[in-house]
């Protein structure tokens, strides 16, 4: 069933001379699906974010979370959402632990209840230690966790997180993304913007790629590679003969096409991995030794690249 389901979202800002920051955009979210937003800066995934989470008016369209309107029903959709914002809010001469209790009574929560949500919520984003310590003494990615805690404090059913991992060291985006994976094993439903297609790859159950503020393309990393053939590409250079090499390797099951450039020959197959170790035993077999060998699997890269005639860069 689907929790999230956006319907020709638009947003105009400026009208009637502004950009269409977001241009019609629909997608369905599963519950307990990481559904991710990937593009490049401008794309509209902060704006979108923002209408998701009522915080500013779309200009047409609508959307249900959790069964509510984001147009007619803001309070319902607020109590069921977590948001982790683009720009870190917290204050900077409070704790960690300071800033969770004044965001949970900003949520309604008190007494006993707020400060076992508030421990929980540590532990959650493995701080217990650093609690009491004040947040302007934190790096860019602890701040990031609190950030997120402040998101989860009153338990919501769906997450949204937009780019929380920019400008963050490797270990903490990495702490961040476990994270998030955890959180989506304990049925959590995310919604989650980047432009990184590594990291959308790992953690999406789908994606939905964004470009000047519609959507080109959506499905699983799978469907999506598909788009631009789903194939890998295979780089060889072998130590004699290429061209007799190149002969025997498009008899080879599962490589479906062979080109001799220049000093290589380049193969196109749909499974890399059952592939490769007929590569070498061909070559072995006639007395030739592969000398480099070198696999680009099919990526979003490639499929942002055939849809807009753009790189769209990590
Ligand atoms: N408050 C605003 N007023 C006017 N234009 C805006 C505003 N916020 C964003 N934009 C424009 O809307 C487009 C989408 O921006 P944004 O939603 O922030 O994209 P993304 O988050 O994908 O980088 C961009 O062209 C941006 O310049
Ligand atoms: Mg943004």
């Amino acid at each position: 069933m689907s929790i999230v389901e956006v319907k020709e979202l638009r947003k105009q800002y400026d009208p009637p001379k502004g950009v269409l920051a977001v241009d019609g955009v629909s997608f369905d979210i599963a519950e307990g699906e990481i559904f991710s937003l990937l593009g490049p800066n401008g794309a509209g995934k902060s704006t979108t974010i923002s209408m998701l989470s009522c915080l500013l008016r779309p200009s047409g369209g609508d959307a249900m979370v959790g069964g509510n309107s984001i147009v007619h029903q803001a309070q319902a959709v607020k109590e069921t959402i977590g948001v982790v914002p683009q720009d870190i809010a917290l204050y900077p001469d409070m704790s960690a632990r300071e800033n969770l209790v004044f965001w949970g009574r900003m949520y309604g929560l008190s007494g006993d209840e707020l400060k076992r949500r508030v421990d929980e919520v540590l532990e959650l984003i493995t701080l217990v230690d650093r609690q009491k310590d004040r947040v302007e003494k934190f790096s860019g990615g602890m701040k990031r966790r609190v950030n997120i805690g402040v998101a989860l404090l009153h338990k919501p059913r769906v997450l949204y997180l937009d780019e929380p991992t920019v400008g963050i060291d490797p270990q903490s985006r990495r702490s961040i993304l476990d994270g998030i994976l955890a959180l989506r094993d304990q049925g959590m439903t995310i919604l989650y913007t980047t432009h990184y297609m590594a990291e959308a790859q790992e953690l999406s159950d789908r994606i939905g790629i964004v470009d000047h503020g519609k959507m080109i393309a959506m499905g699983t990393h799978e469907e999506l590679v598909k788009i631009v053939g789903g194939q890998s590409r295979v780089r060889a250079r072998v130590d004699q003969d290429l061209g007799g090499m190149a002969g025997r390797w498009r008899e080879t099951p599962g490589v479906e096409q062979v080109d001799v450039e220049e000093d290589e020959a380049v193969l196109l197959t749909g499974d890399a991995d059952e592939v490769l170790p007929r590569l070498f035993e061909t070559a072995a077999a006639a007395g030739s030794r592969i000398t480099e060998i070198n696999v680009s699997e099919p990526n979003l890269e490639m499929v942002f690249l055939h849809l807009t005639g753009r790189a769209l860069r990590e």
